[in-house]
């Protein structure tokens, strides 16, 4: 009789967009759980102190920080290439970088729109395939496991987010599409549809005061704790989660009634 493997211990994970929020809370549960992680955000300034207090922290894992653009090939390359020379190879790589900002679709620019798609959409397309490079292997091998970010926008209408929901939408379907096509290399592609998670992101799109967090232990009618999509990240990298491929998670609780800003995030 096994207990189940939920151990992501000694593996070495790449996270995009780790300075804060979601990223940042999914690098610190790895490594609090015995991962090497890889992170990487737009500066320095803001994401070396997350991997400095990973490795000032007891925990059994250590980290390692990059300044990495999602939305430039040079910089993904040299980001997963400067992690994989750090711990000697990659088993994972998290694709969390992401944002938006909001306005009626009449409203969005050429730029505006191109902005959005690219960081999210083409961000994720980008980490995915130098990440591929990595962690393919062959059909008895284990080629490690990718976790993209998308969101319940992605699943669900969300007025005044045309573009990030397009974006979040064709993720889940990249992620479906490289499962299948990637199933041979021995890599397991899953999605994460978090619902409205407090993060300073969402504090400063959508104004939401951070300072208001009922307890993980309330599951209805409330926000999500950035650990509650850090936690689920985990499942996914881990062995438990060996017959899972292509499928998108949501993790959204039961949203507050009556809040209009579940309407705006398709929460209703
Ligand atoms: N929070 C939610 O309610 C929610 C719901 C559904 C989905 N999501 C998704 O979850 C992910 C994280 O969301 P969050 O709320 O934690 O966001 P956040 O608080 O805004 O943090 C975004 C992170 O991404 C980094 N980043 C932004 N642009 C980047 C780029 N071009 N290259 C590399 N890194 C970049 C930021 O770091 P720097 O600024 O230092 O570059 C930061 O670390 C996103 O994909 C988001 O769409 C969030």
């Amino acid at each position: 009789m096994d207990a189940p493997d939920f151990s992501v211990a000694d593996q070495r994970v790449v996270v995009t967009g780790a300075s804060q929020g979601i990223g940042r809370s999914i690098a610190e549960t790895l490594a609090a759980a015995g991962a090497s992680v890889a992170l990487c955000s737009r500066s320095m300034d803001r994401v070396g102190p997350v991997a400095e207090g990973i490795n000032d922290a007891d925990v059994p894992g250590e980290a390692f920080a990059t300044e990495c653009d999602v939305r430039d090939r040079d910089d993904v390359e040299a980001f997963f290439e400067a992690a994989a020379d750090e711990f000697d190879g990659l088993d994972a790589a998290v694709n969390n970088a992401g944002g938006e900002f909001v306005a009626p679709f009449e409203d969005i620019s050429e730029g505006g729109w191109e902005a959005v798609t690219d960081l999210n959409l083409g961000g994720t397309y980008r980490c995915c395939q130098v990440a591929g490079e990595y962690l393919r292997t062959d059909a008895d091998g284990d080629g490690g496991t990718i976790v993209n970010m998308a969101s319940v926008n992605g699943q669900h209408a969300a007025p005044n987010e045309s573009h990030y929901g397009a974006a979040k939408a064709a993720i889940i379907r990249l992620t479906e599409t490289l499962a299948a096509e990637w199933s041979d290399g021995g890599v397991r592609v899953n999605c994460i549809a978090p619902g409205l998670i407090q993060t300073p992101g969402v504090a400063e799109t959508l104004g939401i005061d951070e300072s208001d967090m009922p307890p993980r232990e309330q599951v209805h009618r409330r926000i999500g704790h950035p650990e509650e999509i850090a936690d689920l990240t985990a499942f996914l990298l881990s062995p438990a989660a060996s017959f899972v491929t292509g499928e998108t998670y949501t993790a959204k609780g039961v949203p507050k009634p009556g809040n209009s800003m579940n309407h705006d995030l398709g929460l209703q």
